[in-house]
């Protein structure tokens, strides 16, 4: 077994914390083990639940059209969550349980090594880059920690609650593009010409 499948394997057999006792499946991850661009969101819901996969249902598709308007495929990138289990009826996850979850991810970015973190979502965003983060005011703003670039945009759940946000969500996305551009030379970007 490589690094990547031992850390898959043994995260699916994590019992550190109560969402353990309600999940269908471990959310692990999806994506390039090669990524230099990782996208953080909060927690599984009931399709990544039964499907082992994150961001598949309506979020996700939605995430998905927001990566390739800046011409990225999810396979050129690594998605994660700050819990990998789903937390009952969707409520946020405590951070109890974030901090019981966040050895896996550490153990993710130490193998991944992304040049770029997107934190989806505030939970994400305050997890990651600051504990009073605002996501209503510091959405698209960088910041540097430990050398890896980190942003956050709202989530694509609360842009489907809440489309008057996409607007801002597009300009940050094209921010994030030109990140890549700027920093990610194995990273293929689709030009707008190239089919899909
Ligand atoms: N919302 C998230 O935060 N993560 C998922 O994987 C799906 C929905």
């Amino acid at each position: 077994m490589n690094e990547w499948e031992t850390l898959r394997s043994e995260c699916l057999q994590c019992y550190g914390c109560s969402l353990a006792q309600t999940r269908t499946n471990v959310v692990f991850g999806d994506g390039s083990e090669t990524a230099e661009v990782l996208f953080v969101g909060e927690g599984p819901g009931q399709n990544e639940d039964e499907q082992g996969v994150p961001f598949v249902g309506n979020a996700g598709r939605l995430l998905d059209d927001m990566l390739e308007m800046i011409g990225l495929d999810r396979s050129a990138v690594y998605i994660a969550n700050t819990v990998k289990c789903r937390p009952p009826r969707n409520r946020d996850p405590l951070n109890v349980e974030i901090a019981a979850c966040r050895g896996w991810l550490d153990r993710q970015m130490a193998l991944l090594r992304p040049k770029i973190l997107v934190c989806l979502g505030r939970i994400a965003a305050k997890e990651l880059i600051r504990e009073d983060f605002r996501i209503t005011v510091e959405h698209g703003q960088w910041f540097v920690r430990d050398g890896v670039q980190m942003t956050a945009t709202f989530h694509p759940s609360a842009l489907l609650r809440d489309p008057s946000k996409r607007p801002e969500a597009f300009e940050d996305m094209k921010s994030i593009q030109a990140k890549v551009r700027e920093l990610c030379s194995r990273t293929a970007l689709r030009s707008p010409h190239d089919p899909v």
